[in-house]
């Protein structure tokens, strides 16, 4: 534990869509660093006492991404964090240029038939996709809108077809090099 630990960045903002692998990866990097996990869509939970599926059925999606926002702006470049956001965060454009460069934000790359396929085998709790009656469609729409944002992350990593362990060790090299590379 903390042997990977990168002398440029003390802080790890993972972003992307769903079904990228933010909150898995995240897991494994804050154990290989020796840092602190933070999900995003779980501290919503736990802040306002609903599952994200909850909020967006009884708050709403414009008051879901008002929380979002807030908390993961008071939770990002926290020293010695991992924080894996929903994939809406990193989709605000400006968002990602207007954090401070001890921040490392990763865009974790995910074609949108993976991602459908990902999250068709987890549980029903990301209501833009279990709710619409062609995912494949929704997520293709969506991931076009939000690329250019998640492309102002400081590096890029494929995950399509790569093992968590893989994209673990890509993650850590581009935080050791600082060199800004894309894609991996
Ligand atoms: C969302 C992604 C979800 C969750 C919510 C909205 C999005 O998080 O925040 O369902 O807008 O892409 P994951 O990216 O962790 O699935």
């Amino acid at each position: 534990m903390g042997s990977d630990s990168s002398d440029l960045f003390d802080s790890l903002c993972l972003v992307g869509f769903m079904g990228s692998g933010k909150s898995t990866v995240g897991r494994l990097l804050a154990d290989r660093l020796g840092w602190v996990f933070v999900d995003l869509d779980r501290e919503i939970e736990s802040v306002t006492g609903k599952s994200v599926t909850r909020m967006f059925a009884e708050s709403g999606e414009v008051e879901f991404r008002k929380m979002e926002a807030e908390l993961g702006l008071k939770l990002v470049g926290r020293p010695r964090t991992v924080l894996a956001t929903g994939g809406g965060w990193g989709a605000v454009a400006g968002r990602l240029e207007s954090l401070h460069e001890s921040v490392c934000t990763v865009w974790l790359q995910v074609s949108p038939e993976v991602a459908v396929d990902r999250i068709r085998l987890q549980a029903p709790v990301r209501p833009l996709l279990h709710g619409a009656s062609d995912p494949l469609w929704e997520a293709r729409s969506l991931l076009a809108i939000r690329a250019p944002q998640y492309e102002a992350a400081r590096f890029h990593v494929d995950t399509s077809g790569r093992e968590v362990t893989e994209v673990v060790s890509a993650v850590l090299k581009h935080m050791r090099s600082g060199h800004r590379t894309r894609p991996s």
